[in-house]
């Protein structure tokens, strides 16, 4: 991995000129004008994963933080968790399916291979027949369609975007390998952004900046070998387990420390701002110890990350919006504050937007 591609930060900096004072950020026309979530009503524990595996509660808390995940019904798909995401995202905007004219999906468990999981939710939700598709970029996801969907938007022939990340993790675990299944949870996490008519250019509200990196180099680190192209299912494939997630979780780890670290520190310097100006880091929801080590990376106290991967586990592209929209609805963004999200995941990718409430 090349340290120096973890943020694009020396081609994108932001320099000021020698003793110019601070100035504002710039925005980008694009603001979050709702946030959604949902997740399955069945709670699996760590004692109730005793029973499948050698593990402990004490082993599972100390090492990660979780205590328990959500698990979708077994007709419950990716699709149908991220139409009552959307749903709520839709609700809490105020705007009607009709008003969307772009969706985007974030999942590495779509319902099937093709068509697309947005198709589905597009048809679902009764838009019209707009632009629907999903992404592929793991754990990361969310970040990589909100910045998409912003560019779109941007271009002025969009005008109101959906981004959903969903997960059924549940489906691609080897439920009797202990290293992975007590990580993993399943749910969706939406949000609705729109062009702001006032445009935000001037520190108002909305996305102010996105940094995106990718290392495929490090992509057998974490990865699903069966299902493609390379290995088709076949009662083989099926056997050997090739259709389960697969990682080498301590190369994770101290990746994901370095990576997000730097890449939300980049975010908020190279847009003139200090660390501590960051009201809030939503950070991608893996692991307590992860998030601890981002914050004494970052000198901020723990009380400016917010976590729920306590209740819900790691639940990759949705982690995200699920952990921004439960923000939102306690009350710990508040209009005019700065906030980071962060995330990494496989492939590998890793992503900072930096927004201003
Ligand atoms: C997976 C993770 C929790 C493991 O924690 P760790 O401290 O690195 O533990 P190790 O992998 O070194 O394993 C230590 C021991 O615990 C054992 N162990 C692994 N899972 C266990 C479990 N669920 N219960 C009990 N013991 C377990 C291992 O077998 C190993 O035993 P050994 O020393 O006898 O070989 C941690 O590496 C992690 O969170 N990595 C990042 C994963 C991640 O975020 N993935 C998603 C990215 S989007």
């Amino acid at each position: 991995m090349n340290p120096h591609s973890a943020s694009g930060s020396e081609t994108e900096s932001f320099i000021p000129a020698p003793g110019a004072t601070r100035g504002k950020p710039v925005g980008t026309g694009v603001a979050i004008r709702g946030t959604g979530a949902y997740t399955p009503e069945k709670v699996l524990t760590n004692d109730d994963i005793t029973h499948l595996v050698d593990t402990t509660d004490e082993w599972i808390v100390t090492r990660t933080g979780i205590r328990e995940r959500r698990i979708a019904a077994p007709d419950e798909t990716a699709a149908d968790m991220a139409v009552r995401a959307g749903a709520r995202a839709l609700e809490k905007a105020g705007l009607n399916p009709a008003d969307i004219d772009l969706v985007i999906v974030a999942t590495i468990t779509p319902d099937m291979p093709f068509p697309s999981t947005a198709c589905l939710v597009q048809d679902r939700l009764g838009m019209g027949p707009v632009c629907a598709f999903d992404v592929e970029a793991a754990c990361s996801g969310f970040i990589y369609i909100t910045e998409i969907a912003t560019s779109m938007l941007q271009s002025g022939r969009f005008h109101n975007a959906l981004v959903i990340g969903t997960e059924k993790l549940s489906s691609i675990l080897d439920w009797n390998d202990r290293s992975t299944c007590v990580l993993f949870g399943d749910g969706a996490g939406a949000a609705v952004l729109s062009r702001e008519e006032n445009g935000n250019g001037d520190g108002g509200r909305g996305i102010i900046d996105t940094r995106l990196g990718a290392d495929g180099s490090a992509s057998n680190i974490l990865y699903m070998p069966g299902g493609g192209c390379r290995i088709p299912a076949t009662a083989a494939s099926v056997t050997a387990g090739h259709h389960f997630l697969k990682m080498n979780g301590r190369e994770v780890f101290k990746i994901a420390v370095r990576i997000m670290g730097q890449a939300s520190q980049d975010i908020l310097t190279d847009n003139n701002l200090g660390l501590g100006d960051a009201a809030l880091i939503i950070p991608h929801q893996a692991n307590s110890r992860i998030i601890e080590m981002l914050s004494e990376r970052m000198k901020l106290p723990m009380d400016r990350f917010h976590m729920n991967l306590d209740r819900l586990g790691n639940t990759s592209a949705a982690s995200v919006p699920l952990a921004l929209d439960e923000a939102v609805e306690q009350g710990k963004i508040r209009p005019g504050d700065y906030v980071v999200l962060v995330a990494f995941g496989a492939g590998l990718t890793w992503g900072a937007t930096l927004l201003r409430w």
